[in-house]
């Protein structure tokens, strides 16, 4: 069966410096998948050339059976993106800014105006309809970036590091949006450097460093498969204490480096 989505051997370099190499996943449909990587790993790079907004040096990207960038319109129809960086129009109520969004898949403002309250309602922003992106939590633009992503009823989203930057409670409620709609039969491409992220989401998930993939599976599995199931952390003051590996001890394991959590 052929699957939603399937990047292969991909590669890009800027200059001397090669960000994505040879990099090949898929992507099934009603999946999570995750590309999991420190800053600077490659990953809104990757994302970039699956979108078609920045050229391959080589590999192929096919996306519903269709090649990308050939194909490029009928595959963005088919798609919702949400960026790493904001891309709200400032001068927009959060409404308008769906509204414009809509037009630019090409929507009548009839079925986008029909679908406003829904998606205002899921990103928990009713109240805000008529504000203004100046005027919202970091937390409530990414939830209009994804309500807003969401107008034409794609088959795929995408997600560039949905959590980055937010609080706790933000960052939850993010995680709780994601699984319904994961929960509704939607796939997922999202990226993150946050480990327990990817392990409350991911279906699947690649780990990279460097463009390159490490390993790739399901959270649980690779664990389970790559480490013992507890592990002994000395914290200073604390002593000794044991607890549950998981995807940042793996990610140790493969670079003897740390994930890096600043942004
Ligand atoms: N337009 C560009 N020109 C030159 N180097 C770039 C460009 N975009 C990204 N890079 C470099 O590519 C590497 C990967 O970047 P990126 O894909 O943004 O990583 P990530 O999203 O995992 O943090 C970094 O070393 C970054 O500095
Ligand atoms: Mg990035």
């Amino acid at each position: 069966m052929t699957p939603l989505f399937e990047a292969t051997n991909l590669i890009k370099s800027y200059g001397a410096n090669k960000v994505v190499d040879d990099l090949s996943f898929h992507i099934a449909r009603g999946e999570c998948f995750g590309i999991i990587g420190p800053n600077g790993a490659g990953k809104t790079t990757t994302l970039k050339i699956c979108l078609g907004q920045s050229q391959a040096d080589s590999g192929q990207v096919e996306a519903f059976g269709l090649d990308v960038p050939s194909n490029l319109l009928a595959v963005k129809a088919r798609m919702g993106v949400v960026s790493q960086f904001d891309t709200l129009d400032p001068d927009f109520s959060c409404e308008e800014n769906i509204l414009a969004y809509g037009r630019y898949y090409g929507m009548r403002d009839h079925a986008i105006k029909e679908r406003i309250p829904k998606l205002l309602g899921f990103a928990a922003l009713t109240h805000k309809a008529k504000a203004r992106p100046g005027e919202l939590s970091g937390g409530m633009k990414r939830r209009l970036s994804l309500a807003r992503a969401l107008v034409n009823e794609p088959e795929l989203l995408v997600l560039d590091e949905p959590t980055t930057g937010l609080d706790p409670q933000a960052r939850h409620l993010m995680w709780e949006r994601l699984r319904e709609l994961l929960s509704t039969g939607m796939s997922i491409l999202l990226t993150t450097h946050f480990m327990d992220e990817a392990e409350r989401l991911c279906s699947r998930l690649c780990m990279i460093d460097h463009g390159k993939k490490l390993i790739e599976g399901t959270p649980r599995s690779l664990i389970a498969e790559h480490l013992p199931p507890e592990m002994t952390e000395d914290i200073e003051g604390v002593g000794v204490l044991k607890r549950r590996s998981n995807l940042e001890d793996l990610f140790f394991k493969y670079t003897g480096r740390q994930m890096r959590m600043d942004s």
